[in-house]
């Protein structure tokens, strides 16, 4: 049974990887400080077959049960990440963490669940479906589905109501970059906004002018510039900036919620927390619905690793909207923590050094993306909660809560309720973190992170009530993870009907002024 629990190819390295003896579906965690989204105490929290089954101070078990001390650390739901590419076909090759690799590095890190990206076949959602489906099969934690809108017809629309009727996905995304390859024209954002609306689907873009980027790469190649920082300057903020607006505008218009994935520079968060603040003509008094996902490669770093003399160090900093100059990343650390940004993602899409090489004469060539799914919750605590620019309740709700409610599932995840799945993590404050390719999870033989130190360490992930991290071994089983499906109609649909019906009657006296006059 034991190679059930090891995949050969993972690089597991120092970190080991062992079997499993316990049977262990009964848990104590003990004298811990729980932390919730909206509250925090010193309580035991007790787990029976996957789900917490309670949550109070002195809970009395037999000796059958497994018990756990957290005394002086934080008891806290675990990490899910809300945007990650596992085993995803793009560039001309495909990422390099799987559902197996990619999942196990996420649980190493104190992440239990993460929405991956559901790209269609030749256009086609349902093949979509059954192909991520079938590469989910290896999956050791419980996973969601988005899924990518790449092109438009009378099936895309009718497919995506299957999708959200019987497949449990409740968002959809645009990408409004990747000219040739994945992009969309307003055309079709438009009708898939209005698509989603109707079936109560949260619309996400991927907000680049993908036109503008593409005059960008020209002008970079002509100059002469074909390295990795060539990425960086043919696509600058203002045209993540101006896709950012111009979605945002297209969803007031519409009136729907809308999700803005990777937002990585000020530009673009200016344009969110604006329409947050001010709202739309249909929002007047609360504000526009729009969510920003900062990824922890936008925090934590900035452009100068692109300008690396070594191709294949520079070339690991690649990703779209590129990681941006200094100052970038403290303007949306700031964000967060006024909630004009609402969580973190990875953008978890790891390639390695060969693949990267792709572009070693041209910039436009090397496959886009970084690492970051088993980093996340470490250099988050490090860079917000140690910093003390966040409180430890805030911190559960931008890594875990936050993204249960706007996908639905919450209180079933992101909360140590009785009652909820027990994906649990034990994270101790006065421990440290370093993160290197030499013993990290991914496949990858690079780390965007290499060399980086910081304080808290994740020293226990329960996922769905199984101790599968503790004193740095893994215990992964290929298959135990579950698909979680999302249902649509998430909170930030309360009150658009309302809100729809305002509009309208609003429009009776033009109507009527119309009718007279003609
Ligand atoms: O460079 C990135 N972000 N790669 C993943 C695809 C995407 O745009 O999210
Ligand atoms: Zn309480
Ligand atoms: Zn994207
Ligand atoms: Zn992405």
């Amino acid at each position: 049974q034991s190679s059930e629990f090891c995949d050969a190819g993972t690089g597991f390295g120092d970190s080991g990887c062992v079997v499993s003896s316990k049977s262990a579906s009964k848990l104590l965690i003990k004298g811990g400080t729980v932390v919730n989204a909206h509250h925090q105490e010193i309580a035991d929290v007790y787990v029976e077959d996957g789900i917490i089954v309670a949550v109070k101070p002195n809970i009395k078990v037999g000796d059958d049960v497994t018990v756990l001390d957290a005394t002086g650390k934080f008891v806290m739901p675990g990490g899910i990440d809300p945007h990650t590419h596992l085993a995803m076909e793009f560039m001309g090759t495909e990422t390099i963490d799987d559902f197996f690799s990619g999942q196990a590095a996420a649980l190493a890190g104190g992440t239990t669940m993460h929405i991956d990206f559901v790209i269609p076949v030749k256009g086609s959602l349902s093949k979509g479906f059954e192909a991520y489906k079938e590469k989910a099969k290896k999956s050791c934690m419980d996973y969601g589905f988005h899924m990518a809108i790449t092109k438009w017809d009378e099936n895309v629309s009718r497919e995506m109501e299957i999708m959200v009727k019987e497949k449990g996905i409740n968002s959809f995304k645009f990408f409004m970059a990747y000219k040739g390859a994945l992009m969309i024209n307003d055309e079709l954002l438009l009708e898939g906004l209005k698509k989603c609306k109707s079936l109560g689907a949260l619309a996400m873009v991927h907000a680049e002018n993908g036109d503008a980027v593409f005059e960008g790469q020209k002008r970079m190649i002509e100059l002469g510039i074909t390295g990795p920082e060539g990425h960086a300057l043919s696509r600058p903020p203002v045209l993540e900036g101006e896709a950012t607006a111009r979605a945002i505008r297209l969803a007031s218009f519409v009136n729907t919620p809308l999700y803005v994935v990777h937002v990585m520079s000020i530009d673009a968060m200016e344009e969110i927390a604006k329409a947050r603040k001010s709202g739309s003509i249909f929002w007047a008094p609360l504000g526009q619905r729009v969510i920003g996902e900062p990824v922890v490669s936008g925090l934590v770093l900035d452009d100068s690793g692109l300008w690396d003399p070594d191709f294949i160090n520079a070339a690991k900093y690649v990703m779209s909207p590129p990681i941006r100059a200094l100052g970038h990343d403290k303007a949306l650390q700031a964000a967060l923590s006024t909630g004009n940004l609402q969580l973190v993602g990875t953008d978890h899409c790891a390639f390695n050094s060969t693949q990267k090489a792709f572009g070693i004469d041209d910039f436009r060539k090397i496959p886009n993306g970084v690492n970051g799914i088993e980093e996340r919750m470490h250099l988050v605590w490090d860079t917000m909660v140690e910093s003390g620019q966040i409180s430890v309740t805030d911190y559960v709700r931008i890594t875990s809560t936050e993204c249960a409610r706007i996908f639905n599932m919450y209180p079933r995840k992101g909360a140590i309720l009785a009652g909820s799945d027990a994906d649990i993590i034990i994270l101790n404050p006065n421990s440290s973190f370093q993160i290197t390719a030499r013993s990290h999870h991914s496949r990858s033989d690079t780390n965007v992170y290499e060399g980086r130190k910081g304080k808290g360490k994740v020293e226990v992930t329960i996922a769905g009530g199984k101790i599968v991290w503790e004193n740095d071994e893994l215990k992964a089983v290929p298959g135990s993870g579950k698909y979680i499906e999302m249902q649509p109609f998430s909170y930030l649909f309360n009150g658009i009907d309302k809100a729809d019906a305002k509009y309208l009657s609003s429009l009776q006296a033009p109507v009527q002024r119309s009718k007279a006059a003609s």
